[in-house]
């Protein structure tokens, strides 16, 4: 928790009481925490676990926007900007999240401009990354895609083995294809393509990037 965003610049004094003003929430596998439309005024970081951020379609099709491991913070842009919450928030395994209220919040960022830098900061990249989103849908092909989550996977949730990356993503087949924007059938095909090629190992849940140098080519 302590290598979060929200608590880089904070001596050790600030990080236990921000901690301490922050309540804790368990969810167990598949719980939501919220709905995209929500009227929310919390802000969510995650201690363990994975959090998937959704959207549904008008056609009722989800798109999963990312994939939240421990660190990262979330619900901020209600917050911020008070409105309906931007997407659903779904626990993806056994998850434990801490919580800020809005006022706390406040608080916090009067007496502690870190606080708003770090945020700022996440805020950049998000941004950032969903440019970059944007862009492969109407750029990259599927193939393409499904390589780039996975190497984004890998760099939140990857272990290094001696025989590669094992990516420990807890994600189903559907779920995968929700992330990459493509249907089940067309991001199988292109798993079992790059396993075939050596590149990947499929596993329940889980790949093993065997060869990350080949996989991050094809995600450029
Ligand atoms: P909020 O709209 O309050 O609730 C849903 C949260 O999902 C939102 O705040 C952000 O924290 C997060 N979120 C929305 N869009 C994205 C995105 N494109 N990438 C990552 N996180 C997002």
């Amino acid at each position: 928790l302590k290598q979060a965003p929200l608590f880089r610049g904070l001596d050790r004094e600030a990080t236990s009481a921000l901690a301490h003003t922050m309540s804790t929430i368990r969810l167990s596998r598949g719980a939501v925490l919220f709905h995209e439309g929500d009227s929310g005024n919390q802000l969510f970081v995650v201690v363990s676990g994975k959090i998937k951020l959704g959207r549904t379609g008008s056609t009722g099709r989800e798109n999963l926007l990312e994939v939240l491991g421990p660190g990262q913070m979330f619900g901020e842009l209600s917050v911020f900007d008070p409105g309906p919450r931007s997407t659903t928030a779904t626990a993806v395994t056994a998850t434990e999240l801490r919580c800020l209220e809005h006022e706390d919040l406040v608080t916090w960022l009067k007496d502690y401009p870190q606080v708003a830098q770090g945020i700022m900061a996440q805020l950049a990249r998000r941004l950032r990354h969903a440019n970059d989103s944007v862009s492969d849908l109407v750029f990259s092909d599927v193939p393409g895609r499904v390589a780039k989550a996975l190497v984004d996977l890998s760099g939140r949730f990857g272990e290094q083995r001696p025989e590669g990356t094992l990516v420990h993503h807890d994600l189903t087949q559907e779920e995968l294809a929700q992330l990459v924007g493509a249907s089940r059938e067309t991001v199988n095909k292109a798993l079992a393509d790059f396993a075939a090629r050596g590149w990947i190992r499929l596993e329940p849940r889980s790949v093993t990037i065997l060869d990350m140098e080949r996989v991050s080519r094809r995600a450029r």
